[in-house]
Formats: structure tokens, sequence, C-alpha cells
């Protein structure tokens, strides 16, 4: 029996290979490497010592995707495979909608097909939109999406909660993840973007030498800094999360939402310091207009997690400084190094 991880080369797929194949978990995966390469998961196998399959495979492609089920017995699926830049999203939304959600129904059909009715999908904390107040609760309503991106999200969790109304065979667990940023301590896998549009990437880049100052998106929210506060998470321990997920809904029918946060939002400044402080680099910034749908504060309310899943973030802001660091000095230019 395995679980089947769908976009498994990519940053959190590679780093929840290996923690499953840590726990014990048989895994299989696949990946159309839009946004990867099959480099990370020889990485994963040298990291845990232990061998997969894996396949070049679209999850809008019905029959590639039947061809894995035949030759695999699949237990449940972990969902990551998905574009995710919230800026293209809105020069693509027809590229968004027809490779998340058209991709999503694809593999759903041929999962019922297979007999296998269970699945862990990537959420974000963006489906708690402009409206709510943090910290964001699992219970409160989801919110106004100001992106395609974030509109594929919450449209496949209403998708999710449909099929289980229609048929409570289906076991569904939806993570909400919060700010996932660092690498594994060993620098041989993590986060690879071609342009970094995410802040710890940014931070990275200029720490390397490839970009001169972190551009801080606006010093005028209502924070204490002014700058925005989110909240970071170490991409293991969500990885982590995934893996007392997948425990948890072999065991129990339903669908249940839980938040992968730590509970804590920190700023742009703060997050800028704390990188130089565990590195000993200096990062110059300078503060620029703020970004289009970005908002003040978004932070977890992390409890129910631990309470129903026994899980928690551990790993503090500057290990995921140094594991960041190490990753991006040990790996440049990412895998192709
Ligand atoms: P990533 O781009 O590194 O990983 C996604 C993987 O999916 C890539 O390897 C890509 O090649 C693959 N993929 C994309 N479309 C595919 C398709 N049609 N068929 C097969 N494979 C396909 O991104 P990530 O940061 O690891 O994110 C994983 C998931 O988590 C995504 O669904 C993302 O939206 C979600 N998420 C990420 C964040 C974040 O900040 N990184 C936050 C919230 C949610
Ligand atoms: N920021 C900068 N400069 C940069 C990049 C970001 O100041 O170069 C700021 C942003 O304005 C924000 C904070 O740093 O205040 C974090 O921005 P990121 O782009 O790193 O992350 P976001 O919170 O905007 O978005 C991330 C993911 C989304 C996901 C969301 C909630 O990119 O996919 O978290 O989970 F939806």
């Amino acid at each position: 029996m395995s679980i089947l991880i769908t976009g498994g080369a990519g940053y959190i797929g590679s780093h929840t290979c290996v923690e499953l194949l840590e726990s014990g978990y048989d895994i299989v995966v696949l990946d159309n490497y839009v946004n990867s390469c099959p480099e990370a998961l020889e990485r994963v196998k040298k990291i845990t010592g232990k061998d997969f399959k894996y396949y070049e495979c679209d999850i809008r492609d019905k029959e590639g995707l039947d061809k894995i089920f035949k030759e695999n017995t699949v237990e449940a699926v972990i969902h990551f495979a998905g574009l995710k830049a919230v800026g293209e999203s809105c020069q693509k939304p027809l590229e968004y909608y027809d490779n998340n959600i058209g991709g999503t129904i694809s593999l759903l059909e041929v999962m019922r097909e297979n007999g296998c009715k269970t699945i862990v999908f990537s959420s974000s904390a963006t489906v708690y939109g402009e409206e709510n107040k943090v910290p964001f609760v699992e219970t409160m309503k989801t919110g106004t999406t100001t992106n395609p991106y974030g509109t594929t999200k919450l449209y496949i969790e209403n998708i999710l909660q449909d099929i289980y109304k229609a048929d409570n065979e289906w076991r569904v667990v939806l993570l909400r993840y919060f700010n996932p940023v660092g690498a594994h301590e060993s620098g041989l896998i993590g986060e690879a973007p071609s342009f970094p549009n995410n802040l710890m990437p940014y931070i990275s880049q200029v720490a390397i030498g490839k970009r001169e100052c972190v551009n801080v998106f606006g010093d005028c929210y209502d924070t204490p800094d002014g700058t925005g506060v989110r909240d970071y998470i170490h991409v293991v321990d969500l990885a982590k999360g995934h893996v007392k997920a997948i425990d948890y809904i072999l065991k129990n029918k339903g669908v249940e939402i839980f938040n992968l946060g730590t509970g804590h939002g920190i700023s742009v400044i703060e997050l800028i310091k704390a990188f130089s402080k565990a590195t000993g680099i200096d990062i110059p910034y300078k503060i620029t207009e703020p970004r289009s749908g970005d908002v003040a504060y978004s932070y977890a309310n992390a409890e129910k997690a631990y309470k129903v899943l026994g899980w928690k973030a551990e790993r503090d802001v500057n290990q995921m400084c140094a594991d960041a660091w190490r990753w991006q000095k040990n790996n440049p230019n990412g895998y192709k190094d």
C-alpha cells in the first residue's frame, strides 16, 4: 500500500516525501515538472536511503493517472500539484483554473474509478480573505479571495466538501498552510524559484549576491513596525504535519480542516533582521510601494492541529533562516548545480 504524492518533486512535496519515508510509509510520486525537476526526488532518495517510483505525469492526463493507479496500490493521495504564483494567476486565470481545478477534478475522477477515496489537499491561508480577523480559526467562514490562484484553493475546498456530502465514504483533509520557508537541514532539498516572488527566497538571493536589496512592500500597515505580519513555518514542520494528517485520515472518515502554522506572526523587517542574525550577513532593504492584494496580518490559530493530530510546529525563526541559507549557499542555482 502506497501514498501517492502529486507534485511531489516540488518544494513542499519533496520535504513531505522525506518525512513520509522516514515514518515508514511507502510512496509513489507524480509530477509534470512544470515548476520542479526529477533531481529533487533523487535527493529525497539520497537523504532517506529509500527507493520509490516516480512518474512524469500531468494531473489532467486521466489515462496517465489511471496507469499509475493500476500499477500501484494507492491507499491515499496527498495532492500538492498546482500552479502557485499569485501575480501570474492574475495574468493567466484560465491556465490556473484549468491546471488547478481541472487537474483536481480529473484526479478525483480517477481516484473514484480506482476505489481510492482518501485525500489530503494543500490549501492556503489565503482562503480566509480580508474579512476575517487574526488569528484565523478553521471554523471561520471563508473570505473573499483577491486573485485567481486563491480562488482555485477556495473552489477545490468546496469541491472536496461536496464530494463528501454526496458520498460519505470519502475521507478528506484540507490543510491550510501559512507561509512555508526554510529547507531540509541536509541542505540537499529546498525552494528553487526562477524568480523569487516570496519574501524568504528573495532575502536568500540578496544574501548570495544575486539581488541588490530587499524591496519591503510598504511600511504603512497597521502593524507594530508598519510592515506586513505573517506566520512563517519551517517546511520540515509543515511536512511532518502531512504525516500526522495521513495517520489521522487513514483511521477516520469525513472532512477535516487544519491550519498548519506556528500561531505567531512576524513582520517583514523582523524576518530580514532574523536572517541577518542567523547567518551573520547584512541584508540591505528599502521601503517601496505596497503590493496590491496584500493584507496587514495573517497568522494561524494552530490549536486544532495540536488537539486532534498531536502536531505543532517546533522549529523557530532562527532555524528557518539558517536552513534557508544553507540550501541557498550550497545550491546557488537551485537543482541546476
Ligand atoms: P511547487 O511549485 O514547488 O510544487 C508544486 C508541484 O506541482 C511542482 O513540482 C509542479 O511541477 C507540480 N505541478 C504543477 N502542475 C501540475 C500538473 N498539472 N500535473 C502534475 N504536476 C504539476 O509549490 P509548493 O510551494 O511545493 O506548493 C505545493 C502546494 O502547496 C501547491 O498546491 C501550492 O498551491 C500549495 N501552497 C503553497 C504555499 C507556499 O507558500 N509555498 C502556500 C499555500 C499553499
Ligand atoms: N514581501 C516584501 N518583499 C518581497 C516579498 C514579500 O516586502 O519581495 C512582503 C509581503 O508584502 C508580505 C510578506 O512579505 O507582507 C510575505 O509575502 P510572501 O509573498 O512571502 O507571502 P504571502 O503572505 O504574500 O503569500 C504566501 C503564498 C501564497 C499563500 C499565502 C497564504 O505566496 O501562495 O502565503 O498562505 F496564499
